[in-house]
C-alpha cells in the first residue's frame, strides 16, 4: 500500500472474499483485511455497519475498522481487529450456552429506519431460489414431498421480528482462546425470530445437536428441515458434492417427522 509501511499476507481466499493479515509496520498493529469478491458498495456497508452495531452493544465479534477501496485490485475491503482462533470447536453445553447468548444479544439489537434497507426479502429471495432449485432436482421421496413443501411454506409466511445474523452456520462461529465469537455479517437483517438458531440447526446434522435440543422449538425445527435443502439447492448451483447434504436432509426429516409425533 502506497504512503504506509504495512506487510500483508493471504490467509484466506473463499468463494465471497479473500482475507489477508495486514501488519502496520508504523504502528506496530495487525488487522484482518477482507476483500470483497463480488460485493458492490452497499453490501460491504451493510456488513460494517451491522458488525459494528452488534460488536457495539457486546456481541462478540471482531470490531470492524473501517471500510477502504483497493484501486489496485478495483475492490472494497473491510479491516477488522484480528483475533486469534482455535482450530476445533466441540459443540458441547458450553458451546451452546455461548450460542444462545450471543442470538439473545442480537435479538436486542434495535434497528432504526435508517436500517430497514436491511431486508429480509432480499435473503428470502436468495433462500427461495436456492431451495427451488433443490425441489426440481428431483431427489426427493414422494413421500417426504409434502413435508418438504411446508417447510418452504413456513420459511414464506415467517415475519421478521427482530435482528437476525442470518447466516450463522458453524462456519461464521469461531472459537477464540476463552469465548466464542460470529462474522460475516453481511446477511444481517430484521428477520423472523426463530431464523438464527433453525439456521444454525439445519446447517448441521441433528445427531450433532444434541447439546441444542433444549433451545430448539418446532418451528426452528421446520427452518432447520428448509435450510437443509436450501444448503442443497447451494451446492447444486456451485457443482458441489451432496453427499453430507443429501443424509443432512433426511435425517433432518426424521426429526420432524418424529417431533411431529410427539406434539
Ligand atoms: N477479524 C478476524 N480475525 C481472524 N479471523 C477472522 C476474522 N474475521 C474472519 N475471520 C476468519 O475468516 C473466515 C471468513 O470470514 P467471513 O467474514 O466469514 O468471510 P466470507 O464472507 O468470505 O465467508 C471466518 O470464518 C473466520 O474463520
Ligand atoms: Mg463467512
Amino acid at each position: 500500500m502506497k504512503g504506509s509501511l504495512t506487510h500483508q499476507a493471504i490467509i484466506r481466499k473463499g468463494a465471497w472474499s479473500d482475507a489477508f493479515l495486514v501488519h502496520n509496520l508504523e504502528r506496530g498493529n495487525t488487522f484482518f483485511r477482507k476483500i470483497f469478491h463480488y460485493a458492490n458498495i452497499e453490501v460491504v456497508e451493510r456488513e460494517f455497519e451491522t458488525a459494528y452495531i452488534a460488536w457495539n452493544i457486546g456481541v462478540p465479534t471482531p470490531k470492524p475498522l473501517k471500510i477502504g477501496f483497493s484501486s489496485s485490485l478495483s475492490k472494497y475491503y473491510v479491516d477488522f481487529q484480528y483475533v486469534e482462533l482455535k482450530n476445533d470447536i466441540i459443540l458441547d453445553n458450553h458451546f451452546s450456552t455461548q450460542l444462545i447468548n450471543i442470538i439473545r444479544m442480537m435479538k436486542r439489537i434495535n434497528l432504526n429506519e435508517t436500517h430497514l434497507r436491511f431486508s429480509w426479502n432480499k435473503n428470502l429471495q436468495e433462500h427461495i431460489n436456492a431451495f427451488d432449485v433443490f425441489l426440481k432436482s428431483n431427489q426427493i421421496n414422494s413421500e417426504n414431498i409434502n413435508l418438504v413443501y411446508e417447510a418452504k411454506n413456513k420459511v414464506l409466511n415467517a415475519s421478521p421480528i427482530n435482528f437476525i445474523h442470518g447466516d450463522l452456520g458453524i462456519h461464521n462461529i469461531g472459537n477464540t482462546f476463552n469465548k466464542l465469537i460470529c462474522f460475516d455479517f453481511q446477511s444481517s437483517c430484521y428477520g423472523p425470530y426463530e431464523w438464527d438458531i433453525g439456521y444454525f440447526a439445519g446447517c448441521l446434522n441433528p445427531s450433532e445437536l444434541l447439546c441444542f435440543e433444549k433451545y430448539i422449538t418446532l418451528h426452528n425445527i421446520w427452518y432447520a428441515l428448509f435450510v437443509s435443502g436450501l444448503k442443497i439447492g447451494r451446492k447444486i448451483i456451485r457443482g458441489a458434492d451432496l453427499k453430507k447434504s443429501n443424509q443432512n436432509f433426511l435425517d433432518w426429516v426424521s426429526y420432524v417427522k418424529k417431533a411431529q409425533n410427539l406434539e
